[in-house]
């Protein structure tokens, strides 16, 4: 596919400015906000960010073009966003920031004004969906469906409020109970019916996801549970050309699976099992401590690696193979997550081997730029004319969600690929084949 110079006068410009609200001002959300506004003060550089940091390659090699992405493509300027958010829980950006316990002192307390002055709106927010949680900042409405409604009259509010031309919703909150999806998602006239009929499987984080799509915002989704991964919604989006995106932030332990899994497969090496074991103790590992939460995490990470190596396609090497994921919520460890991998592979007649990995991470410190990334190029594609699923942004999740009966794409090779190529063909350059035949045509 090659690109066409006229789609690139087809992008509005990003002028005026971008709001980005997340329902969820926990860890994420707090990590996100307090290093776009440290790096708009010139105290940190926004590492992990492709928007800010990564380059892209324009044309042959031969040519030398590789401009920064944001200088290639129209992308919001940080100093445009403006910040918002709900959340039960009434604390500020700084008090939950402080409670949340991922940046210290000495990264807080310069921009303690303007994390202060970030409030949580009141949620939609029912503990049947998150049994860990007790809030008292929450919606109060005759039925689901007003609760929608007054998520929508935020969002104008928030609009006006501020003086933004676009507004992004990235959803930071807890993860939900595991529900799947059935007759109340199926199309939009159900899905009304059910929020007016309090239905119980109308889960807080749809009304977010429907409310975003009625106002015209993009909406990722960065925790595993459906929100708007539900036919209903998928087609509304695409009826009022709004982009959606999801599903689960891919930061740690996933992320490391979705680069070691192609490299196995790319060599034809066997697997005979993989199992991941974690230690957290933030309030994300306490929700998830819940079966029922614990249960829609569990579904995202274990698609992963199926998907990956088709042992379908190579029964020689994949076949039956051993996968178990595990979380243990262990309070002292707070955010900073300690993971174990041991990857028991097979090579050469059948001889085995092992891998193991023990990856000391930090979790909102790997999801906060994935936050920033996922809300600028949303943005970017609502005003490139693009709607319904942005698949080219399963680089960023764990479960990315796909037109319906295609096999997600996880390996993360592919999904850059993908990414990079989209960007180039909205701004009316070349794709990338990496054929190269022609630098040795003499
Ligand atoms: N950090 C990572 O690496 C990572 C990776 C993938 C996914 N995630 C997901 O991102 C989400 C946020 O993680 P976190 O570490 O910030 O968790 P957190 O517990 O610190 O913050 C979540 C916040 O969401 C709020 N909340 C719960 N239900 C809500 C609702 N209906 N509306 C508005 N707010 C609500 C909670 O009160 C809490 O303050 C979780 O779902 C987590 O699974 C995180």
């Amino acid at each position: 596919m090659t690109g066409s110079p006229d789609k690139k006068s087809e992008v509005r410009p990003a002028t005026g400015k971008l709001g980005i609200l997340t329902p969820g001002l926990g860890a994420v959300a707090t990590t996100f906000m307090a290093g776009v506004e440290s790096v708009r003060r010139g105290l940190s550089k926004p590492i992990g960010s492709l928007t800010q940091m990564a380059t892209i390659r324009l044309g042959k090699r031969t040519e030398n073009r590789s401009p920064l992405i944001k200088d290639f493509v129209p992308l919001a300027d940080l100093q445009d966003i403006v910040f918002g958010a709900w959340d039960p829980i009434p604390d500020d950006a700084y008090t939950a920031a402080k409670k949340a316990g991922v940046l210290e002192d000495r990264d807080l307390e310069p921009i303690k004004d303007f994390l202060s002055a970030i409030k949580p709106m009141p949620a939609a927010f029912e503990n049947h969906f998150v049994t860990r949680i007790h809030g008292t900042n929450v919606k109060k409405g005759k039925n689901k469906r007003d609760i929608a409604e007054q998520i929508r009259a935020d969002i104008r509010r928030f609009k006006e409020e501020n003086g933004l031309d676009r507004v992004v919703i990235v959803w930071c909150a807890s993860t939900e109970i595991y529900i799947k999806p059935g007759p109340q998602h199926a199309t939009i006239e159900a899905f009304e019916k059910a929020m007016e009929a309090n239905d119980d499987q109308i889960a807080p984080s749809m009304l977010y996801a429907y409310a975003a799509i009625m106002e015209n915002v993009p909406f990722c989704n960065g925790a595993p549970n459906l929100s708007v991964d539900i036919p209903a919604l998928v087609q509304c989006a695409i009826d009022r050309g709004v982009p959606i995106s999801g599903k689960d932030f891919k930061t740690g332990q996933t992320w490391m699976k979705t680069v070691i899994a192609p490299g196995l497969k790319a060599r034809m090496l066997g697997l005979e099992g993989w199992y991941s074991t974690n230690i957290l103790g933030n309030r994300d590992g306490e929700v998830l401590d819940d079966p029922a939460s614990f249960k829609t995490k569990e579904e995202s990470k274990l698609s992963v690696l199926h998907t990956i190596l088709q042992p379908d396609k190579y029964p020689d090497l994949y076949d039956g193979f051993s996968h178990v994921v595990r979380i243990n919520y262990y309070p002292p460890r707070g955010d900073n997550k300690e993971g174990w991998d041991n990857i028991d592979i097979v090579g050469w007649m059948g001889y085995p081997m092992q891998i193991k990995v023990n990856f000391l991470c930090r979790d909102s410190i790997l999801a906060a730029p994935i936050v920033l990334d996922l809300a600028l190029f949303s943005d970017f594609a609502h005003r490139a004319g693009m709607k319904g699923i942005q698949e080219w942004l399963s680089f960023y999740y764990k479960s990315p969600m796909t037109a319906p009966g295609l096999q997600p794409e996880h390996d993360l090779f592919i999904q850059q690929t993908k990414l990079k190529n989209t960007l180039r063909h909205l701004m009316g350059e070349e794709q990338i084949t990496h054929l190269g035949l022609e630098y040795y045509a003499s």
